[in-house]
């Protein structure tokens, strides 16, 4: 009797297994059956790496073949795969791992992206203005690459997403990390930042406009790119958030800094905290953690440079929670990985 389709994949991924292991990532709907699932029992699943096609029973369709061990002869699968149609063959170093950070061009978020670099990573560099990014990018070296990324624009994310789904077909880390702290011109002070976003005083068009960029686009990247983050064998999800957006710490009166707490800007962080927390429970029990992270208070165009701490001091925690590949899911810290309370 001859076999049904799926069958006949599982007989084909088999063959290809014995000979190495295998990642397949596809584009769209990532609900499809596991196979390290599926060969469980069969001696099979210690070989694999993670293969998760998009629907098995849809084979045909696999847009991406992507061999982790590049001494699988290529050949060898074109010939299983022969008379299906797939988009492209990518030989992936075993360990390669893949990073995005939004708004890395500058502050913060260029830290982090270089750190990432350094360590190995190839790094989407996220900027709003290409060539700002494309700029970064040739500060930080490495493995990085410019990627055009407005985290407001659901056109700009959909493009980043299937630009990382064509060139890797997975991700490892994804930093959260632009942020803008209110929506009037360029230069306003600190102080004239903090007057305007009081709770009294405070205008609904800025308060929207700074929720869409910190808090609203953070939901739009972790949704597009949960699919992908879901492709990679262990990923993680890191919000760069801030010790301001603690209620707790906010309610404490010996806080100095809670006068700054604001409905613009801080609120938003509290709300990002909330995401974090709504997303780590989520993804409880997947190979995906979630966390938050607040530099110091670091001079960057955030604050109209007015910070105390200098940029490499202030980016030091959320550095070292992007690099810690097996801490906890669900952590808030900040400087000198001091917890902070949501
Ligand atoms: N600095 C601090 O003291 C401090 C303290 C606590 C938390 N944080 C957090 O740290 C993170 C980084 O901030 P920073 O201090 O490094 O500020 P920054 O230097 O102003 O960097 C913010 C980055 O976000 C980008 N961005 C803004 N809107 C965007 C959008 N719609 N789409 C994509 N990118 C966008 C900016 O792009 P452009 O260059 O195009 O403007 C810039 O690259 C933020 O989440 C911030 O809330 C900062």
């Amino acid at each position: 009797m001859r076999q049904p389709p799926i069958a006949r994949f599982y007989a084909a991924i088999s063959k290809v297994l014995r000979q190495g292991r295998l990642l397949i990532a596809s584009e769209g709907d990532s609900s499809g059956i596991d196979l390290d699932t599926r060969y469980a029992g069969q001696g099979i699943a210690a070989r694999l790496g993670h293969v998760i096609p998009a629907n098995p029973m849809s084979v045909s369709s696999l847009p991406s073949i992507r061999l982790q061990n590049p001494s699988i002869q290529l050949r060898s699968l074109i010939c299983i795969f022969g008379p299906l149609s797939y988009k492209s063959i990518t030989v992936m170093q075993a360990n390669e791992k893949i990073a995005l950070v939004t708004g890395a061009n500058q502050g913060v978020g260029f830290q982090i992206a270089k750190a990432l670099a350094d360590n190995g990573y190839t790094v989407y560099v996220g900027s709003r203005n290409a060539q700002n990014g494309e700029a970064a990018v040739g500060e930080i070296g490495g493995k990085a690459r410019a990627i055009q990324l407005d985290v407001t624009e659901q056109h700009s994310i959909a493009a980043a997403a299937a630009q990382v789904q064509r060139d890797f077909g997975m991700l490892n880390l994804l930093v959260n990390n632009a942020a803008i702290s209110h929506a009037g011109s360029r230069g306003r002070t600190l102080e004239e930042i903090m007057a305007a976003n009081r709770p009294s005083a405070a205008s609904l068009t800025e308060m929207r406009t700074v929720w869409e960029t910190n808090v609203f686009g953070v939901v739009a990247m972790t949704q597009a790119f949960l699919p992908l983050l879901r492709n990679a064998p262990a990923a993680r999800i890191v919000n760069v958030s801030s010790g301001l957006g603690s209620l707790t710490m906010n309610m404490d009166p010996s806080n100095p800094w809670r006068t700054s707490f604001d409905l613009v800007y801080g609120s938003s962080k509290t709300a990002l905290n909330a995401i974090t927390v709504a997303f780590a429970i989520e993804l409880e029990g997947t190979p995906i953690k979630v966390n938050a992270v607040s530099p110091g208070f670091t001079a960057t165009a955030l604050n109209n440079f007015q910070g105390t701490d200098t940029v490499e001091e202030g980016s030091r925690e959320p550095i070292r929670v992007v690099l810690e590949e097996d801490g906890p899911t669900g952590t808030f810290t900040g400087p000198e990985s001091v917890v902070f309370p949501w």
